[in-house]
C-alpha cells in the first residue's frame, strides 16, 4: 500500500511494499495501462459540431488568427510551414521557431523587467514642492511630457492587442508582442506613478491630448493608420492591405516609437543629468531602453515582411515612407517648439530639429530609405550612452525597499 505519509519512499519501495497502481500516480507500467486501454482511440475527422447547428459565428474569418477549429490529425509544424503575415499555419504552436530574433527580444525583454514602484521617486518631490526648485520651463516640460506620454503608451497597447497581433501570424513574433504590450502597460504605469509622486492634478495630465493641440498632434497623426487594421473587415493577402499593414508598422514602430517619443526623452533625460527630477529621468530611461527595442523589433519584422514580399517595396511605396517621415519630424520639431519656447537646460528648440534629422537618417537607414538629411549629426551623443544602459548599472544602488508617493507624505 502507498503511504501518503511518505509517498516517495513509497513509490522507490523502500517500506519494502510494492506500491499500489493508481491512475495519476505516474508510475504505471504499460503492460497495466494496456489491459484497461481497451481499442486505440478514433479520432473523428469531421469538427467537433458536425450535424449540430451551425455556429454563429464566421469560422472563415477566424483564418489565421490561431482560433480556428483544431485540425486533429494534421501533421506537425515544419520550420518552412511559418510565414509573418498571411500565414496558416497553427499559430498557438510556439516552435519550432523561424524567427530567432524575436524569440531573442522577448528573452532581452525579460531579462530587462523593472516596475516602476522600484525607482526612487523622494528626491523629485522635494524639488517639486520646493517653489525655486525648478522653472516654470522646466515644469513645463515634466507635465507636457508625462501628458504626451501617459496617453501615448496606452495608444501603443491598443494598437497591439487590437490591430497589429492580430496580422503578424507568427507564435514567437506574438510572444515578442505580448511582452511589449506588458511593458506598454508598465510605461503608462511609470507615468501615473510620477503623476501620483509629485502630487500633479491627474485630469489635468491625462486629459492633456485633449487640451494642449502639440500633444493631440501627434495621437491624431497616428490614429487612422490603426483604424484600418482594427476594422474588424480588415483582412491582409491582397497587396493592397499588406501594404496597409506594412505602412501602419512603419508609421508606429518606426514613426511613433521611434521619432515622436525622442524630443521627450532628451528633454526629461537632461534634466536627470543635470540632476533635476532624477527619478522621472530614471523611469524615462528605463522606458527608452523598452521603447528602443519595440522599435527594433518592429523594424526586423518590416524588414522580414520586405524580405517575404518583395512586391510591396514598390518605388511609390518607398516615397511615401519617405514624405511620411519627413512630415512626422515637422510634427515632432513642432512639439519641441511648444514644450521649449525659450531655450531650457543648454538646449533649444533648432537642437532638437537637428537631432530629429540625425535620427530620421537612422530610421530611414534600417528599413531601407535613403536619408531625408545627408550630413545631419547627433548635437546629443550622450543619448547613445542611455541607450547602452545596463539594468545592473544603477538599478539596484538606487534600489529601495519602501516607497512613498504623494498621497502618503507629510510636509509638515
Ligand atoms: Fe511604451
Ligand atoms: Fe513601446
Amino acid at each position: 500500500m502507498l503511504s501518503w505519509d511518505d509517498p516517495i519512499a513509497a513509490i522507490k519501495g523502500e517500506n519494502q511494499q510494492e506500491p499500489k497502481v493508481r491512475p495519476g500516480m505516474g508510475f504505471q507500467e504499460n503492460e497495466d495501462l494496456m489491459t484497461t486501454a481497451g481499442a486505440a482511440p478514433s479520432v473523428s475527422p469531421e469538427p467537433e459540431n458536425a450535424g449540430g447547428p451551425a455556429p454563429d459565428y464566421d469560422e472563415e474569418a477566424l483564418t489565421g488568427t490561431g482560433l480556428e477549429d483544431i485540425e486533429r490529425g494534421a501533421e506537425r509544424i515544419r520550420v518552412d510551414d511559418k510565414k509573418i503575415i498571411n500565414c496558416n499555419a497553427d499559430l498557438n504552436q510556439l516552435v519550432p521557431f523561424k524567427y530567432q530574433w524575436a524569440w531573442q527580444k522577448y528573452l532581452d525583454g525579460c531579462a530587462n523587467h523593472w516596475m516602476p514602484q522600484e525607482v526612487n521617486m523622494n528626491a523629485d518631490i522635494a524639488l517639486w514642492k520646493d517653489p525655486n526648485g525648478l522653472t516654470e520651463d522646466e515644469r513645463t516640460i515634466v507635465k507636457r511630457n508625462l501628458g504626451f506620454f501617459s496617453t501615448a503608451d496606452s495608444l501603443v497597447a491598443n494598437n497591439l492587442v487590437l490591430a497589429v497581433y492580430r496580422h503578424i501570424t507568427n507564435p514567437e513574433c506574438r510572444q515578442y508582442l505580448l511582452r511589449q504590450a506588458f511593458e506598454e502597460a508598465l510605461h503608462t504605469h511609470a507615468y501615473q506613478y510620477c503623476v501620483e509622486s509629485l502630487g500633479l492634478d491627474e485630469g489635468e495630465i491625462f486629459n492633456m491630448y485633449r487640451e494642449v493641440p502639440s500633444v493631440a498632434t501627434k495621437a491624431e497623426w497616428a490614429l487612422p493608420f490603426t483604424k484600418h487594421l482594427a476594422d474588424p473587415n480588415f483582412r491582409t493577402g491582397t497587396p493592397d492591405a499588406d501594404q496597409k499593414l506594412l505602412r501602419e508598422l512603419i508609421a508606429f514602430y518606426v514613426i511613433f516609437e521611434g521619432i515622436f517619443f525622442y524630443v521627450g526623452f532628451v528633454q526629461i533625460l537632461s534634466m536627470g543629468r543635470r540632476n533635476k527630477m532624477t527619478g522621472v529621468a530614471e523611469q524615462f530611461q528605463y522606458i527608452l531602453r523598452d521603447e528602443s527595442m519595440h522599435m527594433n523589433f518592429g523594424i526586423d519584422v518590416i524588414n522580414q515582411i520586405k524580405v517575404e514580399n518583395p512586391h510591396l517595396w514598390t518605388e511609390d511605396f518607398k516615397n511615401e515612407m519617405r514624405d511620411m517621415i519627413a512630415e512626422a519630424v515637422e510634427l515632432e520639431a513642432q512639439y519641441a517648439r511648444d514644450t521649449m519656447p525659450r531655450g531650457v537646460l543648454g538646449m533649444n528648440a533648432p537642437m532638437f530639429e537637428e537631432y530629429l534629422h540625425f535620427i530620421a537618417n537612422r530610421r530611414c537607414a534600417q528599413i531601407g530609405l535613403a536619408e531625408l538629411y545627408p550630413g545631419a549629426e547627433n548635437p546629443f551623443p550622450w543619448m547613445s550612452e542611455v541607450l547602452d544602459l545596463k539594468k545592473e548599472k544603477n538599478f539596484f544602488e538606487t534600489r529601495v525597499t519602501e516607497y512613498q508617493t504623494g498621497g502618503a507624505l507629510s510636509w509638515d
